[in-house]
């Protein structure tokens, strides 16, 4: 089979590895990759916008499935496109994808089909939200309705923060389109956590799960990113709450898509609060997570192109998915700066990496994210750089994997030293 992947961070390497592993495969294209698929399969240089040359492309090479790693494109409605075209694609079509690429059309959809979530108010214009910020008793969380490459969400401790960001959002309109309209939320300080699944509109089956490191520094402090790092499984997430979000949020929220005549095949990724033993879904992601996916990944034993293509054919319930029972980390190399601004364009040197693999005692992988190669040589190219990735049954994958970190290096190179350090005490 001839399989073609969208996008070029760390995922969608991942992805690749992932597919390279299925003995139906021949040809992996990936458009437009990063400096590490140029390696692992054929780049090709489309952006992942640009669904129209991405539709020429598979058409013209008689590509047999495409998978979307980014949100962008579902947005766009590159599957109704590839449908009408006759061509197989893993992700969700633009009606479904709304759930993650409008935040007021995903919270409707949850009050419509009774599923838990914070409450909040929706606006288009700044007084409006302005007079009901002043109402309210602060903290509140602002987010702006449209794709915000994960920057839209702010958490506000009082009325005349709520007015900077609701000018910033409404009248210099910082965010363009995406700003529009905005949610105004209650804020729940409680347990965060995400919970992917995968779906084919009928049956769904769950992902081990992973905790992801949202924040810019360790102790979880600082700034949002997509993403610093991540481990499976999630040490704080147990069968009995996993049963439990299954029935209070992905079965109705399943149902609901059904009801409401929206087709939903692809990844269902549901960002979660706790609260008082309270479930809250927060927002859906129809995607898979970056980096979670690749800690994910490296435990998948199934073939991952029967899984895709169950998806695709409706008979995802007769589809084995199976892990191995290990754990994993992915540990994210960034540019320093990220995720605000950050150089690139720096050479990045693997010191050592040839040798290592008789050193250490697990698996590891080197997914590349933000990278080009040019001229046989490697430059960073992006916020998150590298993904280094260790699956085993102990927690020396932790240690493996920051060893690995000191050896890839470029200038700013920036990484969280935390990241799956929970383990010790496990
Ligand atoms: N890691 C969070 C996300 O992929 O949205």
């Amino acid at each position: 089979m001839k399989i073609l992947v969208i996008g070029s961070g760390g995922r969608e390497s991942a992805i690749v590895y992932a597919i390279k592993k299925s003995k139906k495969v021949t040809d992996v294209y990936c458009a437009p990759g990063n400096g590490g698929t140029a390696d692992t399969a054929k780049n090709v240089n489309i952006e992942q916008d640009d669904v129209e040359g991405l539709l020429s492309f598979a058409l013209e090479n008689k590509i047999d499935l495409t998978v979307v790693g980014p949100e962008v494109p579902l947005s766009m409605g590159i599957a109704d496109e590839f449908n009408k075209a006759g061509l197989k694609i893993f992700g969700p079509n633009k009606k479904a994808s709304l759930l993650e690429s409008s935040k007021k059309y995903a919270k409707d959809f949850f009050k419509r089909n009774s599923i838990k979530t914070v409450d909040y108010a929706s606006f288009t214009n700044f007084v409006d939200a302005a007079d009901f910020v002043k109402q309210k008793s602060h903290p509140v969380v602002i987010k702006v309705d449209g794709l915000a490459a994960g920057k839209g969400v702010f958490i506000s401790n009082g009325f005349e923060q709520s007015k900077d960001i609701l000018d910033s959002v409404f009248n210099e309109k910082i965010f363009g389109k995406s700003g529009e309209t905005v949610i105004i939320e209650d804020f729940i300080d409680g347990f965060e956590l995400s919970y992917m699944v995968i779906t084919d509109g009928i049956s769904y089956k769950p992902l081990i799960t992973g905790m992801d490191y949202k924040k810019i520094y360790d102790g979880d402090t600082g700034e949002n990113t997509g993403g610093m790092g991540a481990i499976t499984p999630n040490p704080h997430i147990s069968k009995t709450l996993t049963d439990k979000i299954n029935e209070t949020i992905i079965v109705p929220t399943l149902k609901g898509l059904k009801n409401e005549g929206i087709d939903y095949k692809g990844v269902l990724y549901a960002g979660i609060i706790i609260k008082n033993d309270e479930i809250y879904v927060l927002e859906f992601n129809v995607r898979f997570g970056d980096p979670e996916t690749q800690a994910v990944l490296v435990r998948l034993k199934s073939d991952i192109i029967d899984l895709f293509m169950s998806v695709v054919n409706e008979n995802l319930k007769d589809c084995e998915l199976v892990f191995d029972d290990n754990k994993s980390i992915c540990l994210v190399l960034s540019s320093e700066g990220y995720p605000k601004k950050y150089k690139t364009g720096y050479e990045i040197s693997f010191n050592g990496i040839e040798d290592i693999s008789a050193e250490y005692k697990y698996e590891y992988h080197i997914f590349h994210a933000g990278t080009k190669k040019i001229g046989g040589k490697y430059y960073t190219n992006g916020g998150r750089v590298m993904n280094i990735c260790v699956n085993g049954k102990t927690p020396e994958i932790v240690d493996i994997a920051y060893d690995i970190a000191k050896k890839i290096n470029f200038e700013n190179k920036y990484y969280r030293k935390d990241i799956g350090k929970i383990y010790a005490r496990y």
